[in-house]
């Protein structure tokens, strides 16, 4: 049982971490100045562990860090080539399961989904490119999405719903025609 003043003491890659007891293995990390890689984490919204980019392993077992409170004696272990070939991975397939023009797109240079790719070095995916045909949505009055360069972070669904109380954005549809919707467009209806 750890006191509520007491820090819980871990080890990240080597180094000694000191963070308050419910901390995040990820919001531990940042305090200490080191860096996990995330997408689907912001913050001062609730973490939910989506993208899986975070994953670290604890004590030799993989976990999301963004999720994860960090435990007291646990040897966490991000910055390897094993978990960053992994996150490689599931970069490759963001990129070939949408359709990123990175050259054309106004978000370059301002992109985290483009940073993350270059700070792991992920210059080509190995994968085909599913080149999906999806429509900009631009039903609604206010609000315009554009399909093709959504990885479904959640960030806006849970940002509108738990920080704002609007719940603007929702998913809709299953498997691969799930996407977000816009409250009052005929999307989300
Ligand atoms: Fe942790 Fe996405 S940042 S699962």
């Amino acid at each position: 049982m750890i006191r509520k003043d007491e820090k819980v003491v871990f080890n990240l890659d080597g180094k000694t971490i000191e963070a308050d007891p419910g901390t995040t293995i990820l919001q531990a990390a940042d305090a200490a100045g080191v860096y996990i890689p995330r997408l689907c984490y912001m913050d001062g919204i609730e973490a939910f562990g989506g993208c899986r980019l975070c994953t670290v392993t604890v004590n030799g077992r993989p976990a999301a860090a963004c999720t994860q409170p960090c435990a007291p004696d646990t040897v966490v272990q991000s910055d390897t080539e094993e978990l960053n070939a992994q996150r490689r991975m599931v970069l490759e397939m963001l990129f070939v399961e949408g359709n990123h023009f990175c050259m054309a797109c106004e978000k370059s240079g301002n992109c985290e989904l483009q940073a993350q790719a270059y700070r792991l070095g992920l210059d080509a995916a190995r994968f085909d490119f599913l080149e999906p045909q999806r429509p900009v949505d631009a039903s609604h009055p206010d609000v315009m999405i554009d399909h093709n360069r959504c990885i479904q972070c959640h960030r806006c669904v849970r940002a509108s719903r738990d920080v704002d109380g609007k719940a603007i954005f929702g998913f809709v549809g299953r498997g691969g025609e799930k996407h977000v919707g816009i409250s009052g467009s005929d999307r989300l209806s």
